[in-house]
């Protein structure tokens, strides 16, 4: 008899012209916080459509920079509160949206970042609004938020109940203005979240049910994202995959792709999910040893044969990088000693040694 528990509070509501169709209902309160990266909530017409039906007050931040720090979200969360916010409305890719719930958990609760990863937070964030332009992150629909952190040297998530958005907008359009190797890096980061979950050790029926779905959906776009022409169709596509993952990874969390990405990441300024996407032929090589048929079902759904197609496709979707990725036995090292220290080891199937995590790593793409 299978044992699981599955949740998922967020709303979401799906589908072209849903901002400006919410009308007031978007607002959560009487003043917002509404948090974006440089460009993309500009470029893609999400903030337009925000500010054309918001009713109530609000300011912006719009100083989140890709893989945010912790300087950023202290700067976030006072702004939060000497303006008397109280709901943060976030649009963009993961970034700003992660940064905008540490931020609503900063708003109201006085301890410095830090301090969230050992001890947590007392006060609930104030209620989060998301509507992503980028599918990728699923960030919209986790409790997760993930800040680069300099005193370690590495990416790392965080995560409570209150870190769901009460409600998510998705609107495959956002996603238009999107330069093709970004559309490509967050669809792989999406593929790295609904594969990680399905191979994850705390994977349910459930998560299960939710990952294939998105895998097979993820599958639809291969061509056009091979050829670099992803029509309106293939984003709607993409933008429901990347949401299942995020679904998928709440109840499952991540697995060793994620522990090593991060290095790359923060060390080689990788993108995340070229980042992910150094390791996922090998991750699906060593993990077919000890779930083959789940391996093959992957593989199935995405119309891909073999692992080695896996890896033709990745080596296709990053041909412009092949080569550029140097890591010498030290570095390699230093990479996997950060990852056993996560709890994503222990949450990939098979539960690999650090022997075979260099090896994983060594067998990398690009
Ligand atoms: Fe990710």
């Amino acid at each position: 008899m299978n044992k699981f528990s599955y949740f998922m509070p967020t709303k979401m509501v799906y589908g072209q012209g849903v901002v400006r169709e919410a009308g007031a209902s978007l607002a959560l309160g009487r003043k917002a916080l509404i948090v974006t990266g440089k460009s993309s909530a500009r470029l893609s017409g999400a903030l337009d459509d925000v500010l054309a039906v918001l009713p109530g007050e609000y300011v912006i931040f719009d100083q989140v920079e890709n893989n945010p720090s912790v300087h950023t979200v202290i700067k976030g969360g006072r702004m939060a509160k000497e303006e008397g916010c109280d709901y943060v409305l976030a649009i963009g890719g993961g970034s700003p949206l992660d940064a905008a719930k540490v931020m609503a958990v900063l708003a109201v609760n006085d301890t410095h970042p830090m301090d969230l990863y050992k001890m947590g937070w007392k006060t609930r964030a104030l209620p989060i609004v998301a509507i992503p332009t980028t599918a990728g992150t699923g960030s919209e629909v986790t409790q997760y938020a993930v800040l680069t952190i300099d005193e370690e040297e590495t990416k790392k998530g965080l995560g409570g109940p209150d870190l769901f958005p009460r409600v998510s907008y998705l609107d495959p359009k956002y996603t238009e203005s999107l330069p093709m190797d970004v559309t490509i890096d967050t669809a792989v980061d999406a593929l790295s979240h609904l594969v990680e979950s399905y191979l994850a050790k705390r994977a349910t029926t459930a998560s299960d049910l939710v990952a294939l779905q998105g895998i097979a959906l993820w599958g639809t776009a291969i061509e056009a994202l091979r050829q670099g022409k992803v029509d309106l169709e293939t984003r709607d596509a993409l933008l429901l995959a990347s949401s299942l993952g995020g679904i998928a990874i709440a109840q499952t969390g991540t697995a060793l792709v994620h522990a090593l990405g991060y290095s790359l990441t923060y060390f080689d300024g990788l993108p995340h999910g070229r980042a992910n996407a150094v390791t996922m032929r090998a991750y699906l090589d060593y993990t077919k040893k000890v779930a083959p048929e789940r391996v093959e079902t992957i593989l199935e759904l995405l119309g891909l044969g073999s692992t080695e197609a896996f890896g033709e496709l990745m080596g296709d979707l990053f041909a412009a990088h092949i080569g550029t990725l140097k890591l010498s036995a030290d570095t390699i090292e230093k990479y996997v000693t950060k990852a056993m220290l996560t709890n994503n080891i222990k949450n990939s199937l098979g539960e690999p040694a650090e022997a075979e995590l260099t090896e994983i790593m060594e067998k990398s793409i690009l």
